[in-house]
């Protein structure tokens, strides 16, 4: 089984990175293959409306630039996790352009992630950790994927690259998604 996680930070071996690596942690002990993806090396343009992935259902967005590549890339694996730090209040931007174009090339199309195991996790320094984590979760189950839960939420505080590795109960939440994933990933096997 193989999981790959969306990284929306631009910032290489940050807090957001920590946080995906203690995640794969442990779906790797349960021998889980683990991919890490930084959005941001990838060019993905926001959806400009043209409304025409919903009338061909053809799993392609017709912007020409890195999404569908990624897209089908995504398709191969059982398990996503979307990761972002927070900026103003919500997920980066690089991540919502995907996400925004995820939600229309997929919904009516065959190719989607349906059924498969969604999480989300954030990261943030003062405020909006929660909502931009509601954010995420909302729209892995709005995409009809299935979502494993640990205590409270699943995010951590800090500001500078590695300051999470202070946040013990941040570090809790990620190990414990790791570990809710990788069982919930066996049972839908
Ligand atoms: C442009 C920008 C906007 C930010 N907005 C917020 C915010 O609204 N709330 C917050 O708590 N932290 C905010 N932060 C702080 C980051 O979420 C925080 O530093 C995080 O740990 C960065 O993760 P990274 O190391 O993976 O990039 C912002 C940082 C930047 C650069």
């Amino acid at each position: 089984m193989k999981v790959i996680a969306f990284n929306g930070s631009p910032r290489k071996g940050g807090n957001t990175h920590i946080a995906i690596e203690t995640v794969f942690e442990e779906l790797n002990k349960k021998n889980i293959e683990t991919e890490e993806v930084y959005l941001h090396d990838y060019e993905i343009k926001s959806c400009t409306a043209c409304y025409t992935c919903l009338k061909t259902k053809d799993c392609k967005c017709i912007l020409d630039d890195d999404f569908n590549p990624l897209l089908h890339r995504l398709l191969e694996h059982d398990g996503l996790i979307l990761a972002s730090p927070v900026y103003a209040w919500n997920a980066t931007g690089q991540m919502r352009c995907f996400l925004e174009r995820y939600g229309f090339v997929t919904m009516y199309s065959p190719c989607n992630m349906k059924r498969k195991v969604g999480a989300a996790l954030t990261v943030y320094t003062r405020a909006g950790g929660l909502p931009t984590w509601y954010n995420l979760i909302g729209l892995l189950l709005g995409f009809g994927m299935v979502v494993p839960g640990s205590t409270y939420a699943t995010m951590a505080q800090g500001a500078s690259p590695g300051a999470i590795l202070e946040c013990e109960w941040g570090l809790d939440s990620f190990r414990e998604l790791g570990q809710n994933m990788a069982w919930l990933l066996e049972k839908l096997q």
